[in-house]
């Protein structure tokens, strides 16, 4: 059994957080991570609203008789009426509060461990100041909205500059990744992309497919898609997506984007038609290579990381 300071007091069995994915990891993922051992986090993207909390809450804590955790997108909250309060009376485990500053969440979420993503050592600061308990170090390899900086050297710098548990993000896709990080001193994986090929999992079948099917070399990091949907995501997180028709012919240029192309895009969304439409994936897309339960997932990544483990252990004499 593969167990962390962390991951006792959260009353983990296993040290894997699903990470917070807008469109993917709604309740019933979530949900199916946390029985499986782990901690799953509903995603609650910039367009959602206080039903939708409510809801993917009660079944990812299976009506209050689960640990669950919830991830907000704090750039979106303040046009969001009535989400962060939503999310209070969830009483999630873990609340994620990324992408802007948590400062002012601190005293609603009083009794609650907060997790922050960070992409810089000046964000490590931040989050400590603004009362962070959790600071999960999230490489540039992961999928999504991100920074510029590679897991293991944002990873390795983060572990040095504080003493509040460290988790990792970026690229983890199977038990080998797990157990890289936990050597280092992670007290977590937090995991995305690898459960984009959950069966559990709220994405399009279609969306699902192109990640079945991409390879790690198949993302691009990028704003055209946010820019495409005029959506304002601050300047300093781009995202990881799948590469596509979109990006191929206007990342770097998105300034040209006209309305004509934003409407097609937006289009595209809604028919999901992925050689337009963005589907967010990092490079572990790599390790997704069929339809698993969220549970198999855990499984899997939780036995082959002990393996590892065991096998690194060795090393030492
Ligand atoms: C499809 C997708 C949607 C995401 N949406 C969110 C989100 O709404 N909020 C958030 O904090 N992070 C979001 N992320 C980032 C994840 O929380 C996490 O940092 C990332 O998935 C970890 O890297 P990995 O994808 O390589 O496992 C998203 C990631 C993906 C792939």
């Amino acid at each position: 059994m593969l167990t962390t300071e962390l991951s006792r007091r959260l009353g983990m069995t296993v040290p894997i957080f699903g990470a917070p994915m807008a469109g993917a990891m709604h309740g019933e993922l979530a949900g199916a991570i946390s029985r499986a051992g782990g901690l799953g986090l509903v995603g609650v993207g910039n367009k959602a609203d206080e039903a939708f909390v409510r809801r993917e809450a009660a079944i990812a804590s299976d009506h209050g008789n689960r640990a669950f955790g919830i991830g907000l997108q704090l750039w979106a909250v303040d046009n969001q009426p009535g989400v962060v309060e939503a999310v209070a009376e969830a009483k999630p485990h873990v609340v994620s509060l990324s992408f802007g500053s948590a400062a002012k969440y601190r005293e609603i979420f009083h009794s609650t461990t907060i997790a922050k993503q960070v992409n810089t050592i000046e964000d490590v600061k931040q989050a400590e100041d603004e009362g962070v308990d959790i600071i999960v170090a999230q490489g540039t390899d992961a999928g999504g909205h991100t920074g510029y900086q590679g897991t293991l050297p944002l990873l390795q710098a983060v572990l040095e500059h504080t003493t509040k548990p460290v988790v990792a993000a970026g690229g983890i896709g199977t038990g080998k990744g797990v157990a890289a990080v936990l050597a280092a001193g992670a007290q977590a994986a937090w995991i995305g992309t690898r459960f984009l090929g959950a069966i559990e999992a709220a994405n399009t079948p279609a969306a699902r497919k192109r990640v079945l099917d991409a390879t790690g070399q198949d993302t691009v990091l990028t704003r055209v898609f946010d820019r495409a949907l005029g959506l304002d995501w601050p300047h300093r997180y781009p995202g990881r997506a799948l590469a596509n028709d979109t990006s191929d012919q206007w990342h770097g240029r998105e300034d040209d984007l006209d309305d004509e192309i934003r409407q097609r895009v937006r289009e595209a969304q809604q028919n999901e038609d992925y050689d337009r439409a963005v589907v967010y994936a990092g490079q572990a897309a790599a390790f997704v290579t069929r339809q698993q339960s969220a549970k198999e997932i855990v499984d899997v990544l939780a036995t082959e990381a002990e393996r590892c483990l065991r096998a690194a252990a060795e090393l030492c004499d």
